[in-house]
């Protein structure tokens, strides 16, 4: 079926308590967080949520993150919550740390794919806790991006995969953060790091011990333990290369792939200072992030950059990455997926 997506701009009250009620009695809803545009429905519906694996063309394997707006709001959904995981909601919530725990009877098993825990998440973002006070349930929200494309942080790249899906889109501009939240899986003795995102493995370490990553985020080989880490994420429409390296470096290797490439039309993910070496030689299409080596700048712009790249249809593009450390660890994970891997360290 196909409905009328309206963009909401003005945050007013009425505004927001209009959604918030939609949410409420089963509709799904685009909402802004500091992370990256969330595609939200009634965590204790199941037919709503239904609607979210439809809109998104979703695997059904692949569980949902329930927003709240407040730590008080996560009792009713699970069984208990350890002294770790306090410890983490006191520390980083609101903001982007996703936490899983062992769900009550109250979580349907639409949430959690049939898991035994549920995901748990608390943003910081005033107009996303608004709609959720107001919404008064726990709202399931994944990234609003169709399926396997990039994930959003305008309202306008919503609108670009949702038009005609969804009824509304709230737009708060665009996202601070720009990367997904951090998803841990909290026990007793440590924290396993299922996604890297928004809150660094640097940063648990300052207020837990044992902080780790799952094996798999490393290796192929093992069974991942957050079932949306084995799929094919955030892939423009072009071909895209990343490098990483000092400037210098990285201009050469790209002058070579654009030799090759010849009369093909590129497009090119830098920093100031590999522009600075690039622009009076190469044509094409350049978006410049920030200074090299800026993993909150390119973590910011990524999204966005991958989105306008889209509109440009061009026909292959080249990234220049970050080292793997701080929240170039989130960036450098999304970049490799969008690259399919082709990564090169020089
Ligand atoms: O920043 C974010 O987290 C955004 C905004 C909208 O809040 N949401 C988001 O949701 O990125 P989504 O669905 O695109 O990604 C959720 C990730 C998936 O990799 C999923 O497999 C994992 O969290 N996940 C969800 N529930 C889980 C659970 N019970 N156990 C392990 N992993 C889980
Ligand atoms: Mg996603």
């Amino acid at each position: 079926e196909n409905v009328e997506t309206k963009i909401i701009t003005e945050l007013i009250r009425d505004n927001l308590q209009l959604v918030a009620h939609a949410l409420r009695h089963g509709d799904v809803v685009a909402i802004p967080t500091e992370t990256v545009y969330g595609l939200g429905a009634n965590g204790l519906d199941t037919d709503a949520m239904d609607k979210i694996y439809a809109a998104k063309g979703r695997p059904s394997d692949n569980p949902l993150i329930l927003h709240v707006p407040n730590v008080e709001s996560i009792k009713p959904l699970v069984k208990e919550i350890p002294e770790t995981a306090k410890t983490l909601i006191k520390a980083f919530w609101p903001g982007p740390l996703t936490i899983t725990l062992p769900k009550s009877d109250l979580v349907p098993d639409r949430a959690t794919g049939g898991l035994a825990r549920v995901a748990l998440r608390c943003p910081d973002h005033d107009v996303c806790r608004n709609i959720l006070e107001l919404a008064g349930v726990p709202i399931a929200a994944p990234s609003a991006n169709i399926s396997g494309r990039p994930s959003p942080t305008t309202a306008q790249s919503v609108y670009d995969d949702m038009n005609g899906r969804i009824p509304y889109i709230v737009d708060a501009g665009i996202c601070t953060i720009g990367v997904e939240s951090t998803v841990v899986e909290v026990r007793d003795d440590g924290v396993t790091i299922l996604r890297p995102g928004g809150i660094t493995k640097e940063m648990l370490e300052q207020v837990v011990d044992n902080v780790s990553y799952d094996p798999f985020l490393s290796s192929q080989n093992e069974a991942p333990k957050a079932p949306g880490m084995k799929y094919k994420h955030y892939a423009p429409n072009a071909p895209m290369r990343a490098f990483i390296g000092n400037s210098k470096d990285v201009a050469e290797a790209f002058n070579n792939v654009i030799r090759e490439q010849e009369s093909k039309r590129g497009a090119f993910l830098v920093s100031q200072e590999t522009y600075e070496l690039l622009k009076d030689s190469v044509h094409g299409e350049f978006h410049v992030y920030g200074h090299s080596g800026d993993a909150v700048a390119l973590a910011h712009d990524f999204y966005k950059t991958l989105h306008h790249f889209n509109e440009c249809d061009v026909d292959y593009i080249l990234a220049e990455g970050v080292e793997n450390t701080g929240l170039g660890v989130a960036v450098m994970n999304r970049m490799e997926k969008a690259c399919a891997g082709h990564i090169i360290y020089l």
